[in-house]
């Protein structure tokens, strides 16, 4: 596995690959990974693509400065998983690769209400921060293909538009969320909890199963909604940011469910100080496509 920490050498191995006609899947992460991203790196490599993962922890995209600062660092753990499952190359750039003229002066990305909604109204600037490194990342490694996780279900959506305001050639796969045995999916943030919590934290996946099945019996949602609240709450989850059936392409609410109606319930709750989001789309297709 090469490891590379520059821009350009990054790049110019980029170009000599594609010179020889190879094609590049890429999966950009924070590092403190989980199976959920070996996965992806899998994914990509089954599909014969020369696979390129970045570890990078990108300040623009925390609201919080202590959250950024209690991110999981477990780097030399993921160079050995890495290298394990067949990498071909990981890049590992500091602050100044990413943003030699400081992170002050960004671009400014137009993602319509994808921002405001849901995770963008808990934390403001974050899909903007998120927009403002993969679209570095895109640049330097230009993959045919980008890997991500459907447990970051807005963020599949945001990249796909950002993709769409780039008129790039990516094509953007969306890989299904791991989940423990118990349910919970997994996460960077997991590292966080205490074993209790971890048990806990299968709840959220629980309650977003048990509002999938009673949909059908014609409870009005908002009901549903707040019985789920209710269970996490009283079992010791500190606070829910949110909760909600939206439509699965505009992420705006639904007030009544249909089953033809492409759906998805997401979620973003606190345990044990860590946040933790989690979401259960009720839907047929690839919906993510429909960006571009
Ligand atoms: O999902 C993540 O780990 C990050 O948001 C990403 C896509 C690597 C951008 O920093």
């Amino acid at each position: 596995m090469i490891l590379l920490k520059t821009a350009i050498e990054l790049q110019n191995w980029i170009t000599k690959q594609k010179l020889k006609g190879a094609k590049i899947g890429f999966i950009p992460t924070m590092g403190a990974l989980h199976n959920g991203h070996i996965s992806l790196i899998t994914n990509s490599k089954s599909q014969n693509l020369l696979t390129v993962c970045s570890i990078f922890v990108n300040p623009t995209q925390f609201n919080d400065s202590s959250d950024f600062e209690k991110y999981p660092q477990t780097i030399e753990s993921d160079i050995l998983a890495l290298e394990k499952v067949g990498t071909d190359l990981v890049f590992l750039p500091d602050l100044a690769q990413i943003y030699p003229s400081g992170t002050g002066q960004q671009p400014i990305y137009n993602l319509g209400n994808l921002e405001n909604l849901l995770e963008g109204k808990y934390r403001p600037g974050h899909f903007q921060g998120v927009c403002q490194v993969v679209d570095k990342l895109l640049d330097l490694v230009q993959p045919d293909k980008l890997f991500l996780g459907q447990k970051d279900f807005q963020q599949c959506m945001v990249i796909s538009k950002l993709l769409a305001l780039k008129q790039s050639q990516t094509e953007l796969v969306i890989c299904p969320t791991l989940r423990e045995p118990s349910g919970l999916a997994m996460s960077s943030r997991n590292m966080r909890l205490s074993e209790i919590g971890r048990q806990k934290a299968a709840m959220i996946f629980q309650v977003l199963n048990q509002i999938q099945t009673k949909l059908n019996t014609q409870q009005p949602i908002d009901q549903l909604i707040e019985a789920g609240k209710k269970v996490l709450l009283e079992a010791g989850f500190e606070r829910i940011d949110y909760l909600e059936l939206v439509e699965a392409q505009s992420l705006e609410p639904i007030a009544h469910w249909e089953p033809q109606k492409q759906a998805v319930l997401l979620i973003a709750v606190y345990l044990e100080g860590i946040r933790l989001i989690d979401n259960l789309p009720l839907i047929n297709d690839n919906i993510f496509l429909q960006f571009s």
